[in-house]
């Protein structure tokens, strides 16, 4: 079911780490409206990114919304450093830690939106009781750790389940899809009933920044 509400979070995980404040302007100018930031430990995901830094650096820049995704194990130890760096929004995977309930409590008295994510072989039985509490529920439609992947066709299926959940329980809370995200599989999710599309390597590998922002708007 298409939503009337639609946000393309570009990630930064695509840009060029050389010129980041460059790279974030790129995507403002061409009416992105969030920045996905993909932070990874090495230890949740098989790769190594960036932290609070870094985020607080780029927060220099822009006055964009700051979605800040956490693939890292235990992210309660990090949501202060987050929030002190200048994120809008911290989205931590429900299996990367024990008391999720208590890890969106923080996240919220910090006073920052929060959101739970669940990569593809996690059901969506594990945010059923988390529903109530959360802005926004984040289906990864790859494994997460890299750029570049190919979508999950089965990820179509579990957005339109969530979507119901969610209007069964007469909640207001967004479905964000990160991973292998085009103009193609775009329609898909949104028809599926996601509303805030992240797309990393189709943005910035795109010649046209803009006609590829609105090729996912479209
Ligand atoms: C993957 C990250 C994604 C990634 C998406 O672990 O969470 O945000 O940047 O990249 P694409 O859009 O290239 O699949
Ligand atoms: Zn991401």
């Amino acid at each position: 079911m298409m939503q009337e509400k639609l946000l393309i979070a570009p990630s930064i995980l695509s840009a060029d780490f050389a010129q980041l404040g460059e790279d974030i302007k790129k995507i403002e100018v061409a009416g992105a409206d969030w920045v996905h930031i993909d932070v990874m430990d090495g230890l949740f995901v098989p790769n190594l990114t960036f932290g609070a830094p870094v985020v607080k650096c780029i927060r220099k820049t822009t006055k964009m919304f700051f979605d800040c995704h956490l693939m890292v194990e235990n992210p309660e130890k990090y949501i202060a450093d987050f929030k002190a760096a200048g994120a809008d929004q911290i989205v931590v995977h429900a299996e990367a830690t024990k008391h999720l309930h208590r890890c969106i409590q923080q996240i919220k008295s910090e006073g920052m939106k929060a959101g739970v994510a669940l990569c593809p072989a996690t059901p969506l039985a594990a945010v059923e009781e988390i529903l109530p509490y959360v802005d926004m529920v984040l289906i990864m439609s790859v494994n997460p750790g890299f750029g570049g992947q190919s979508f999950i066709e089965s990820s179509l299926d579990k957005i339109a389940r969530l979507r119901k959940m969610i209007t069964d329980a007469g909640l207001d809370v967004d479905i964000q899809v990160d991973g292998g995200i085009n103009d193609k599989t775009s329609k898909l999710v949104r028809d599926a009933g996601a509303n805030i599309l992240v797309a990393g390597s189709f943005v910035y590998g795109a010649k046209d920044i803009k006609a590829a922002i609105e090729a996912l708007k479209a």
